[in-house]
């Protein structure tokens, strides 16, 4: 995505990093690389009712609560677009914080939706109808079919673009496809997205196989956010700060802090320069000794 080229450790300047956000960083946020930045959830299904995410209030409260607790000072409440009606999540995200006030909970929800990628999301947004996250440029996507990687992926974001839209693409990791391919995810970061793999995926909760591949893109620099796609309070946690250890462990602390620097851009709509990929760790088949270091977490 970008016109400058990243440092020479690969990645950009976090120092840089903006922090004019309402929301506070208490003394009991974990010291993981970073630690300095707000840690921000991009991905979450807080909205009650709506979807297979939180139930109802009481449920989405005590998501807010884990986030919270877990070191989480931002989340985007980001419903699946299909079956929930993306023009009330505004209010519902008013009310989230509402209720994360009266509970004292130190945490901010801003608004967000994941759509199934087509290439005329472009159309609503210019209708003022997309509900982007944060109300920010960028546009949380998912693939549209889970055992299809469609030819038409880099057409489609690149069309994004071209619409004045910046995609985050979730959790390619989980799809068949990729698990069979690793590769086809440099199709989305050619075309301009922002990768995200799911927190949960790189711990193991989503099987061995998104696994893997969440460390392969994690190693190749392929991956450039870290988002709980939280569900529930404890079964699909919105927790991401061991999921940022574990990424430090496997590419590095200047890298995990990175990548809680992106995730904090994204909300506040700035421009995140990606380093260029390395396809070859994403086409070498992990040896056993290397499935044993990631399960240990070591480099
Ligand atoms: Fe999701």
């Amino acid at each position: 995505m970008g016109e400058a080229q990243a440092g020479e450790s690969g990645v950009g300047a976090p120092e840089e990093v903006a922090t004019g956000t309402s929301v506070t960083r208490d003394s009991e946020t974990r010291q993981t690389p970073g630690h300095d930045i707000p840690q921000v959830d991009l991905h979450s299904h807080l909205v009650p009712a709506v979807d297979d995410g939180a139930r109802d209030e009481e449920m989405a409260v005590a998501m807010l609560r884990v986030a919270a607790a877990d070191g989480t000072r931002i989340i985007a409440a980001t419903p699946h677009a299909d079956g929930s009606r993306p023009a009330t999540i505004p209010d519902a995200v008013q009310r989230l914080n509402e209720l994360a006030q009266e509970a004292e909970i130190p945490i901010e929800v801003v608004p967000g939706c994941e759509y199934k990628l087509t290439r005329y999301l472009g159309i609503f947004y210019k209708q003022g109808r997309l509900i982007t996250l944060n109300g920010k440029p960028y546009v949380l996507v998912e693939l549209p079919d889970w055992n299809e990687w469609p030819r038409w992926v880099p057409r489609s974001l690149a069309a994004l673009l071209e619409d004045g839209l910046w995609p985050v693409f979730a959790h390619p990791e989980r799809h068949p496809p990729v698990q069979r391919n690793p590769e086809l995810v440099l199709e989305a970061v050619q075309a301009g997205a922002l990768v995200q793999i799911n927190a949960g995926s790189l711990l193991g909760s989503n099987g061995r196989e998104a696994q893997r591949v969440a460390v392969l893109l994690l190693r190749a620099r392929a991956a450039h956010l870290i988002a709980s796609d939280s569900h529930h309070p404890q079964d699909r946690p919105p927790c991401i700060s061991a999921a940022l250890e574990r990424a430090a462990a496997l590419a590095g602390d200047d890298y995990a802090r990175w990548m809680r620097w992106a995730a904090l851009q994204v909300v506040l709509g700035e421009r995140v320069e990606v380093p260029q990929p390395d396809p070859e760790i994403l086409r070498s088949d992990e040896s056993w000794l290397d499935r044993v270091r990631d399960w240990l977490g070591t480099p």
